[in-house]
């Protein structure tokens, strides 16, 4: 490995304003991110203040009012719909703040559920599941839906399922948000470790101080802006 590691993605000029009616709520007004490969990132703010859009933002759920926008060296604002999607599904993997786990599925259908839509085989896929589930310590809980688990368990497998395609990127929005702190904190050490095993870069909205510093960067949304606070990869121009 080189001494600078690649920029995995590259978020310039990001603004978003949402209209409603005659109302113009602009809650992004600059946002500039730079994220290296395997790198983890925290960003903080308070509610409302516009983690979720900025997180839908780079997982290319939603598009920014203005702004580019590049992951694994493609500009993706610039892509059509459908070939945002397969984009998405190849390239970044999302957790929320709650499981969103399918009710009807065991663990490991659930963990392959991404993989499965990509057309991968599903033997191959099944192994992965199997192995990326026992990473994340639920080799026990399998075949175990969701309501038979606790909910530090879902969130676990939630993670099994982000992770399931190898995304170079992972956007996790308030992944702990749900749980106690005893479970916060094991979920934080295993992202930590899968994201060094892997060399996946996570995104991590949070306003959990512990967890936000214990990331190897860690930055501030606050006024529409972002500001990292060894002051790298963006903020205030
Ligand atoms: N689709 C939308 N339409 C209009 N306003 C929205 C929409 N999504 C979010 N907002 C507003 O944008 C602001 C930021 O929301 P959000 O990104 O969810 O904040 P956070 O995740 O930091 O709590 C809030 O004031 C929210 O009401
Ligand atoms: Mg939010």
């Amino acid at each position: 490995m080189g001494l600078k590691r690649d920029t995995i993605l590259e978020a310039r000029g990001i603004r978003k304003v949402f209209r409603t009616g005659s109302e113009e709520l602009e809650v992004l007004r600059q946002v500039d991110l730079e994220v290296a490969q395997g790198e983890l990132l925290a960003i903080m703010g308070v509610s409302g203040v516009g983690k979720s859009t900025l997180l839908h933002i780079l997982g290319t759920l939603d598009r920014p009012t203005a702004g580019q926008l590049r992951i694994a060296g493609t500009e993706v604002v610039r892509l059509g719909d459908d070939d945002l999607a397969r984009f998405r599904n190849r390239h970044i993997g999302f957790v929320f703040q709650f499981h969103h786990l399918l009710p009807e599925f065991s663990a490991l259908e659930n963990a392959m559920l991404p993989a499965l839509v990509a057309g991968q085989p599903a033997e191959a896929v099944r192994a992965e599941g199997v192995a990326l589930l026992e990473s994340v310590g639920l080799g026990k809980r399998l075949h175990h839906r969701p309501g038979e688990m606790s909910g530090g368990e879902c969130q676990r497998v939630a993670v099994a399922r982000a992770l399931i395609r190898k995304p170079l990127v992972v956007l996790a929005d308030e992944p702990s948000g749900n749980l106690d702190a005893a479970t916060s904190q094991h979920l934080h050490e295993m992202i930590r470790q899968l994201s060094r095993e892997h060399q996946q870069a996570f995104v991590i909205m949070t306003h959990d101080r512990v967890l936000a510093e214990s990331m190897d960067r860690l930055g501030h949304l606050e006024w529409g802006m972002l500001r990292m606070e060894d002051g790298s990869g963006g903020g205030a121009p």
